[in-house]
């Protein structure tokens, strides 16, 4: 079939397998034009592993230092006459690309919150690589079963306590106006942090404890972001912001079981805003990344998902001397995102984005051929009129 992008609202509805894999090759090629990671983990389980910081982790971890990974994900496999979603497709591009390099790469498509997926890799990883000794866990969910009281929980994008107002992009129809989101309520706060909090994380990791499947001195990883004040109201203090607050509860206590393991580590990596499948979906941010881009592209320091794992792997977690924390032991790769003068570009601008002047003064081109490149669509060599085969097995 020829298959083109069907865009509704904030998803893609359609995925080009040939564009995601060639969207994973050039992933892979920026990884290896920075050279080998020396001292980067050997075997490496990602949570999350089919797109996004999740992707670019595991294939900074395969291509940088050579790592065997186990991934695991949620995808929409194909069928007869129907794509995927495009993380299945990512997944089996990389896949292909690290066993060609003589790479261990094994995937586990299902519910990573649920107590089967867990059993199953613990299995495999057990037959397969004894150990492993990174973990990361780059989990976005719009629901989680708790597998111990069978609720299912729903996340919001909400502010907490007072409603907020503030400009949004339709970046489909490139329309900008005012939204103003109510605020959450106890339960749909508590319902977000059982989703997005670090619950699950702890459960991960305790269960590889239990079964000895962390290598001595093994690290674990997950992502959060912070970013400037106008995002504040939706995300550092909104639902997600609260959610994220748990995570970093948790990386506390999995610090904890990690530095009894050999002296390991567990650490929360501050990541840039970018597009992703997960922050195409939260009000307001998509229109302050459209800005961000045009700022950063102009100065020359414009990063995409693996240009920041690539740096967090290289100058941060295995740098000789280890991470550099934050004041409250977080790593920042955020960090040229949040420099004064690139922030007071964006709060200098903010305020006269309007529908006219969208596309002058903001990356909105950019946004969407990132957007559509998620799905695998506007990569180069890519011939997007020919008939190609949607159902494809996984690796
Ligand atoms: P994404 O939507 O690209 O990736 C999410 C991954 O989770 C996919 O591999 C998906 O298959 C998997 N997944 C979702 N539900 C699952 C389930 N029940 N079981 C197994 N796998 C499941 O998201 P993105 O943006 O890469 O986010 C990853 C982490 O990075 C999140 O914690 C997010 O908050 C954080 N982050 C994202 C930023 C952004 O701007 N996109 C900025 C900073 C942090």
């Amino acid at each position: 079939m020829i298959i083109k992008p069907k865009v509704r609202g904030f998803v893609c509805v359609t995925a080009h397998p040939a564009g995601c894999a060639a969207h994973v090759g050039e992933w892979i090629s920026h990884v290896k034009s920075k050279g080998p990671i020396a001292g980067g983990p050997r075997k490496v389980l990602v949570i999350g592993a089919s797109t996004g910081y999740g992707l670019a982790s595991r294939v900074t971890a395969a291509f940088g230092s050579g790592a065997a990974t186990f991934g695991i994900f949620y995808e929409r496999p194909s069928d007869e006459g129907r794509p995927a979603t495009p993380g299945w497709y990512n997944s089996i591009g990389f896949t292909h690309a690290a066993r060609a390099a003589g790479l261990y790469a094994k995937n586990l498509n299902g519910d990573a919150f649920s107590n089967d997926i867990k059993a199953q890799a613990l299995d495999a990883i057990s037959k397969d690589l004894g150990q492993v000794d990174l973990v990361v866990y780059s989990l976005a969910s719009p629901r989680r079963a708790n597998p111990k009281t069978g609720v299912v929980h729903k996340s919001v994008l909400k502010p907490v306590g007072s409603p907020y107002t503030n400009k949004t992009v339709d970046t489909d129809k490139g329309v900008v106006s005012l939204v103003t989101i109510d605020p959450a309520s106890e339960q749909e706060i508590s319902d977000t942090v059982a989703v997005m909090g670090g619950e699950d994380w702890e459960l991960w990791m305790n269960a590889l404890a239990e079964a000895r499947l962390l290598a001595p001195g093994a690290q674990s990883v997950a992502y959060s972001y912070i970013g400037p004040e106008v995002t504040w109201a939706i995300y550092k203090n909104g639902t997600i912001g609260l959610a994220k607050n748990d995570l970093e509860r948790a990386a506390r206590n999995i610090d904890s079981l990690l530095r009894l393991n050999g002296g390991g580590k567990a650490f929360i990596s501050v990541n840039k805003a970018l597009v992703t499948q997960a922050s195409s979906a939260i009000p307001v941010v998509p229109l302050y990344i459209s800005i961000l881009y045009k700022i950063m592209k102009a100065q020359g320091t414009h990063e995409g998902c693996i240009e920041q794992m690539q740096r967090l792997f290289a100058t941060q977690m295995y740098a000789p001397g280890g991470p550099a924390f934050d004041e409250v032991g977080r790593v920042r790769v955020d960090d040229l995102e949040m420099k004064p003068d690139v922030q007071a570009a964006v709060a200098r601008i903010w305020p006269e984005v309007t529908t006219e002047n969208l596309s002058a003064l903001t990356d909105i081109a950019g946004y969407r051929s990132e957007f559509l490149k998620l799905f695998g669509f506007g990569l180069e060599g890519i011939d997007y009129g020919a008939d190609i085969e949607p159902h494809i097995p996984m690796a």
